[in-house]
C-alpha cells in the first residue's frame, strides 16, 4: 500500500515536471529578454534577426512598456512617450525614415498664456523670461547647483540689468517662478525644480525635439522592430510571451549552469543569459527578491541613489474644438488664487499646461508631474473631469464668448500606480555629482567565473546621456544585444 502510494507520488512529481518542461524549458533559448519596452524590443529583435533563439517575457498584456498608443477620438492617443526628441543619430527617427514613415514636427508656437481675469500677465515679458530661463537651463555652472536655484539666480541677474522694476513686483515674480518651475518639472517628472541638478549628463540629440508619430502612433516603432507591421509574420527565432511577470532570476558563477527565470504563474525558463530591462522604479521596489543571489552593493547603491519621476496626462476629448487658435495654453496662477483653493483641490495649482496632440483632433492634454501626478492618479474620474473643466472655465472662459463645454471622453495615465513601471522616467538628481557612475554601474553586466555575461542590464535608466527617452532606451537594448553577439558563443 505504502509502496503504491510512493510510486503514485513519484509519478505525480514526474508528471508535473514533464508538464512544466513542456510549458516552460522545453525549448533551448540563447537569451531571455525581460520586458518588451523600447530597450527589450530592440534587444530581442536585434538578437533574433542575428539568428539567436530568444524568449521575451513581458508582464503586461501588450508590447511597448512606457510607450502606449491607444485608439482615441478620431485617431489615437499616446499615454506614454509621444515625441521623438531630436533626429540626428536617433534610432527611432532613423527607423521611421528607412521605412518611409512621415513623422511631423509639432510646433508649440504661438502659445497663449492665461492669468486670472483682472490678473493678466504681461505676455511679452513673460515670454521673454521663459525663453531666457530655457536658455540658461542649458548652461552648466562650475559648481553643481539645484536647477531651480541656478535658474532663479540667473533670472534675477537678468532682471536687475534689463527690467529692474519687475524685481519689486512680488506677485509677478511668484507667478513666473511657479510657472517655470512646473515647466521644468513636466520635463523631468519632479515635484520641484530644485530636485534636479545643473550637473546633469543629459545630451539632446540635434534636430527638432518634438517630432510626432501623429496618427501612425508610436507603436509603429515596435511593430516594425518585431516585423509585425503590415501583418508581418514576426521573427522566426523570437518567442514572445505576454502576461508573464518575472519574479525570480537565479544565476550562478558556474559557467556550466544556465540562468533560470521564474514567473509569477509558476512557469520557469532557462537560457545562457538574460537581459533585464525593467524600469528603475520596478528595480527599486523588487531588486531584493528578484535576483538570486542578490545584486552586489555597487548595483544596489546605484538603484538606491538614482531617481525616477512621474509625469501625468489627463486627456479630454470634445465634440468640437472650442478653444482659441493655439495648440498650447499656459495657466498662470497667483498665490492669492492658490490660497482660495480648498486643500483637496490644491493640486490644480500645479496644473499649468495644456496642449493639443497630433494623434487626434479635438482633444486637450493636461500635464502634471511629481507628487501632483501621483495624487491625481488616486482621484476618481468624475472629480478630475469636473476640476479640470473648472480650471478651463476660470482661465480661458473669460476670454471666449461661448461656454466651455463638457468633454465627451477622458483618458488618464497611471504610470506611478502601474506596478510594472512605478514612474515615468529617470532624471539626474542632486546626488548625481556624488555618484557620477550610477548609470554605468547599473549597466554593467553580471558575469560568471569565466567572464561571460549572464545577466545584462538595459533600459532607459542605464543610458548615461540619453536616459528618459525612447531612443535612449533603444540604444541600451542595442548595446546589450551587441555585447552578446560579439561574444560568439
Ligand atoms: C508619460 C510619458 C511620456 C514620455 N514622453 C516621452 C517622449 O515624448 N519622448 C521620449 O523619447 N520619451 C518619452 N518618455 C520616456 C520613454 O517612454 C521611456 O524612456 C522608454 O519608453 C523606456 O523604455 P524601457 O525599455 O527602458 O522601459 P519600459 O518601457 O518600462 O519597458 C520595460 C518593460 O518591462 C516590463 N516589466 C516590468 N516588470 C516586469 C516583470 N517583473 N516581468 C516581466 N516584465 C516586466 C514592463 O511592463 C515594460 O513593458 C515618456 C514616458 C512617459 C511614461
Ligand atoms: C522607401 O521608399 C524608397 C523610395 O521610394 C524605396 O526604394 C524603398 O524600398 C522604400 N522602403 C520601404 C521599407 O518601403
Ligand atoms: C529652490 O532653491 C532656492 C535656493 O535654495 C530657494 O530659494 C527656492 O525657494 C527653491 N525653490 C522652490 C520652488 O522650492
Ligand atoms: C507643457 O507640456 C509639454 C509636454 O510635457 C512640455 O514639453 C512643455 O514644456 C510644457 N510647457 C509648460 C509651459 O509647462
Ligand atoms: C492585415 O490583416 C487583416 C485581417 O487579416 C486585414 O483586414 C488587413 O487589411 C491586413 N492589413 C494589411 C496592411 O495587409
Ligand atoms: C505643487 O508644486 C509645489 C512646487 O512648485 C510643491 O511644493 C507642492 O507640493 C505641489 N503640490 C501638490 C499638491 O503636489
Ligand atoms: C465676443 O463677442 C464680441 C461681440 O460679439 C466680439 O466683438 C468679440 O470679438 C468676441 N470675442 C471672441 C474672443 O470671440
Amino acid at each position: 500500500m505504502a509502496f503504491r502510494l510512493i510510486v503514485g507520488l513519484l509519478y505525480l512529481i514526474i508528471g508535473y515536471t514533464q508538464t512544466a518542461s513542456i510549458g516552460g524549458s522545453s525549448k533551448d533559448y540563447d537569451t531571455i529578454v525581460i520586458g518588451l519596452g523600447s530597450a527589450g524590443t530592440t534587444a530581442a529583435s536585434t538578437l533574433a534577426r542575428a539568428g539567436r533563439r530568444v524568449l521575451a517575457l513581458e508582464a503586461q498584456d501588450r508590447v511597448g512598456g512606457r510607450v502606449h498608443t491607444v485608439p482615441f477620438g478620431d485617431g489615437i492617443m499616446e499615454l506614454g512617450a509621444e515625441w521623438i526628441h531630436g533626429t540626428k543619430s536617433s534610432r527611432v527617427y532613423e527607423l521611421a525614415l528607412q521605412n518611409n514613415f512621415t513623422v511631423l514636427p509639432q510646433d508649440f508656437e504661438p502659445k497663449l498664456y492665461y492669468g486670472f481675469k483682472g490678473k493678466e500677465v504681461d505676455g511679452v515679458l513673460f515670454m521673454e523670461l521663459i525663453n531666457y530661463a530655457l536658455k540658461v537651463q542649458g548652461e552648466t555652472p562650475s559648481e553643481p547647483l539645484p536647477l531651480g536655484q541656478f535658474i532663479t539666480d540667473r533670472v534675477f541677474d537678468y532682471l536687475k540689468e534689463k527690467h529692474p522694476s519687475v524685481l519689486m513686483d512680488k506677485e509677478f515674480l511668484n507667478q513666473y517662478l511657479h510657472f517655470i518651475d512646473t515647466m521644468v518639472d513636466s520635463n523631468e517628472g519632479t515635484t520641484c525644480w530644485n530636485e534636479t541638478t545643473t550637473a546633469s549628463e543629459y545630451e539632446e540629440l540635434e534636430g527638432n525635439q518634438y517630432m510626432s508619430w501623429h496618427r501612425l502612433g508610436y507603436k509603429t516603432f515596435f511593430d516594425v522592430l518585431l516585423n509585425k507591421h503590415n501583418n508581418g509574420s514576426g521573427l522566426p527565432t523570437l518567442d514572445i510571451e505576454l502576461k508573464k511577470e518575472v519574479t525570480k532570476i537565479t544565476w550562478s558563477q558556474d559557467p556550466t549552469k544556465k540562468v533560470e527565470v521564474r514567473c509569477k504563474d509558476g512557469s520557469t525558463y532557462t537560457a545562457d543569459n538574460v537581459i533585464i530591462t525593467v524600469s528603475l522604479g520596478v528595480l527599486k521596489e523588487r531588486h531584493e527578491t528578484l535576483f538570486l543571489p542578490h545584486l552586489n552593493e555597487e548595483k544596489t547603491t546605484a538603484i538606491d541613489k538614482m531617481s525616477i519621476g512621474v509625469v501625468g496626462k489627463i486627456v479630454l476629448l470634445y465634440s468640437e474644438k472650442w478653444w482659441p487658435q493655439s495648440n498650447a495654453f499656459g495657466f498662470i496662477w497667483t498665490l492669492e488664487e492658490e490660497q482660495k483653493l480648498p486643500d483637496e483641490d490644491k493640486w490644480l495649482y500645479n496644473v499649468t499646461n495644456a496642449s493639443e496632440t497630433m494623434g487626434n483632433t479635438n482633444s486637450l492634454v493636461f500635464w502634471s508631474c511629481g507628487n501632483t501626478a501621483k495624487l491625481i492618479e488616486t482621484l476618481p474620474d468624475d472629480l478630475v473631469k469636473r476640476k479640470v473643466t473648472e480650471l478651463l472655465r476660470k482661465f480661458i472662459g473669460p476670454h471666449i464668448n461661448t461656454t466651455i463645454p463638457e468633454p465627451v471622453a477622458m483618458l488618464r495615465t497611471y504610470w506611478h500606480t502601474n506596478p510594472y513601471t512605478r514612474g515615468t522616467y529617470t532624471y539626474d538628481n542632486l546626488l548625481t555629482p556624488q555618484y557620477p557612475t550610477a548609470r554605468s554601474d547599473l549597466a554593467e553586466p553580471i558575469t560568471d567565473s569565466s567572464g561571460n555575461p549572464r545577466i545584462l542590464f538595459a533600459g532607459e535608466a542605464t543610458n548615461s546621456i540619453h536616459f528618459g527617452t525612447v531612443h535612449g532606451a533603444s540604444e541600451t537594448g542595442f548595446r546589450e544585444a551587441t555585447r552578446l553577439l560579439q561574444k560568439s558563443s
